[in-house]
């Protein structure tokens, strides 16, 4: 089995990306071949005028790969443009994808109707698929965890294997998603997490901010008063307990509580506040202890290992291709 996933890299990890990484970490520990990735190239997609936030993010995303518990010894954690095989690989699926198949992807869809302060019309960000399915191909990935998001791309990337395997070799595998049990965690407030919303908690963070920003978080609005009770399921507090409290007697405590008032959202809160310090604290730990230049320097070994592997399928593409210049 192997295992390929990226991140994008648009900035500083938040706590929502911190729950997608212990997954992988679950993940690279049951399978022996494992390819990790900051996807840069498909964060200029969009974010094509702001390079140098995409250059200082993907270092920093290395680095909290590490600090959550990736381990170069038993996955390759690299960088997507160091990689040029990928782009190669993407061209060349560029003569079997449908433009028109590409514009009903519904993240595309989406996104197009939706940002109107910026101008999503360019051809890269419409390849967005295209060039992710390269990615996960180019390394021969059978399992893919991702987000509920990503469904759509790996229903094209499996597409774009089966069009391949018939119309040239059969060289690619039917990629298959691995979607995390945890849902998508919302901000703050209660809104999806988004950095114009200012509701984001970045993992690299301390007790501190992270009190700052749970104890005023948004709790269902049907407990405006202590001796008001409430449905957790309403409530964004509730989200996180899901993902950072673990004990089934400590979510009963809080399930009970809010439904017949018997605890107050503070108190909800606190043992919230104590439950992700718990979890998070070693990667503080861990955070503290890495520094950019360690992480550059696990990444250049990486982009030697992924290398070597991308290199060898595009030896198979080309000549499947007929290409052997
Ligand atoms: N599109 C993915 C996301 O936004 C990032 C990504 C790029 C990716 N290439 C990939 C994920 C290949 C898995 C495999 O989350
Ligand atoms: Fe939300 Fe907890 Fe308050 Fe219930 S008690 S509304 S789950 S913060």
């Amino acid at each position: 089995m192997t295992v390929v996933s990226g991140m994008r890299a648009t900035g500083k990890l938040h706590i929502g990306n911190f729950v997608t990484l212990e997954n992988w970490v679950e993940i690279q520990n049951k399978s022996n071949e494992n390819f990790f990735f900051v996807a840069d190239w498909h964060a200029l997609t969009s974010h094509y005028d702001t390079p140098e936030i995409i250059e200082t993010s993907t270092l920093d995303i290395i680095r909290h790969y590490i600090a959550v518990g990736l381990d170069p010894e038993k996955s390759v954690l690299f960088i997507q443009s160091a990689i040029k095989e990928h782009a190669e690989l993407y061209l060349l699926f560029g003569m079997i994808s449908s433009v028109s198949r590409l514009e009903r992807i519904p993240t595309y869809k989406e996104q197009i109707n939706n940002i109107s302060n910026k101008d999503l019309t360019n051809l890269g960000f419409l390849g967005y698929p295209v060039l992710q399915a390269a990615d996960i191909l180019i390394y021969k990935g059978d399992r893919v965890p991702v987000g509920e998001d990503q469904i759509y791309h790996l229903e094209f990337t499996r597409d774009i294997a089966r069009k391949f395997n018939m119309t040239y070799k059969e060289i690619f595998p039917e990629s298959q998603p691995i979607i995390s049990k945890v849902p998508k965690l919302p901000g703050t407030d209660g809104r999806k997490m988004s950095k114009s919303y200012g509701n984001i908690i970045n993992i690299e963070t301390n007790e501190k901010e992270l009190k700052e920003k749970i104890l005023p978080m948004m709790t269902d609005p049907a407990r405006k008063r202590r001796t008001d009770s409430g449905n957790p399921e309403k409530c964004p507090v509730w989200d996180y307990h899901k993902a950072f409290t673990p004990s089934q007697e400590e979510k009963d405590w809080v399930t009970k509580g809010c439904t017949t008032a018997g605890i107050g959202c503070i108190d909800c809160k606190k043992l919230l506040i104590k439950n992700m310090k718990k979890r998070l604290e070693p990667v503080w730990d861990k955070l503290a202890n890495t520094t950019l230049q360690d992480a550059k320097n696990i990444a250049l070994e990486g982009n030697e290992k992924a290398r070597k592997v991308a290199e060898q399928t595009m030896k198979e593409v080309r000549e499947a291709m007929h290409l052997k210049w």
